[in-house]
């Protein structure tokens, strides 16, 4: 049995990729928030609501997405019955050392999910406390596994993976929307640009992750001397992107 305690943007993503791709929903208790948005979700996915973290004392691994906000209030109530389990916060302000200055010597995580996970295509980074043996990481790992990767890395460098992982979706999308303007521009109709550029994204980061190739040496595969596809490139250098790249990820760093 897993548990969560929050079912908002991040909570819901991870719980419906875990059902989707195969995870038995009546393994999983959900304590929601004060909306009916985990209830509504339950009747789609057919997982277990509860009113009191306390109920998700068969749990055998918590995954807290909560907010800010609501973080301490949910770790004193936790205390109560988190001695024996594994505790996996998604709260992007938690910390390691946060959790087990309120929780004591439980055994906990912090994790950065990115909304991909609703897909079982996800990337979450994710930073254990030291007494987190093998065995409980494998087991942690086999449950997010239903989402996509899992990738450990240091606490310190988990801000950044969340940002190159976890806000860099949205700036895929804006991507994605500029190529299907120009596709219209250029006199294709909108449902075609969005499949083409939506279906490229996809092709493309399947290949760079499949290739023996590097990303560097994928696109120089497809520049040919004087070609089309360099024109391109030049242009977006020209116009900066690699640079508005970059300057994305500072601006999503510098809060
Ligand atoms: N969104 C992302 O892509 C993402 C990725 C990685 C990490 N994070 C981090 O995850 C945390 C949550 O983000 P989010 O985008 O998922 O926010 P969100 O959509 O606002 O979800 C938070 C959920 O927590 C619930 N909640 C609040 N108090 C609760 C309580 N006492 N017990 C149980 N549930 C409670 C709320 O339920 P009600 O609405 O029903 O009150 C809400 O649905 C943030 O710290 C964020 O930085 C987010």
């Amino acid at each position: 049995m897993i548990g969560f305690i929050g079912a908002g943007s991040i909570g819901g993503a991870v719980i419906t990729g875990l059902i989707k791709n195969g995870y038995d929903a009546d393994e999983i208790v959900v304590k929601g928030g004060h909306s009916n948005r985990t209830s509504l979700l339950a009747e789609q996915l057919g997982f277990k609501v509860v009113k009191k973290v306390k109920q998700l004392d068969d749990a055998e691994v918590i995954f807290i997405a909560v907010g800010a906000n609501a973080l301490e209030s949910v770790l004193t109530e936790l205390k109560e019955i988190a001695s024996d389990k594994l505790i996996v916060a998604f709260t992007g302000s938690a910390s390691v050392a946060l959790l087990k200055q309120d929780l004591g010597k439980v055994k906990v995580a912090h994790a950065i999910p990115n909304t991909p996970v609703k897909v079982g295509a996800g990337f979450t980074g994710i930073t254990y406390s030291d007494d987190f043996t093998d065995e409980d990481k494998k087991k942690v790992a086999s449950i997010m596994g239903y989402t996509g990767q899992l990738v450990e890395v240091p606490e310190d460098q988990l801000g950044i993976i969340g940002t190159v992982a976890g806000c860099s979706p949205a700036f895929l999308d804006v991507f994605i929307e500029a190529l299907s303007d120009a596709g219209v521009k250029h006199g294709l109709n909108r449902k075609l640009a969005y499949e083409a550029a939506i279906g490229m994204a996809i092709g493309a980061g399947k290949l760079a992750k499949q290739s023996d190739l590097n990303v560097s040496a994928l696109k120089d595969e497809v520049t040919s001397p004087g070609g089309s596809t360099i024109r391109g490139v030049a242009a977006l250098e020209e116009y900066g992107f690699r640079n508005a790249v970059i300057k994305a990820v500072d601006a999503a760093e510098n809060d």
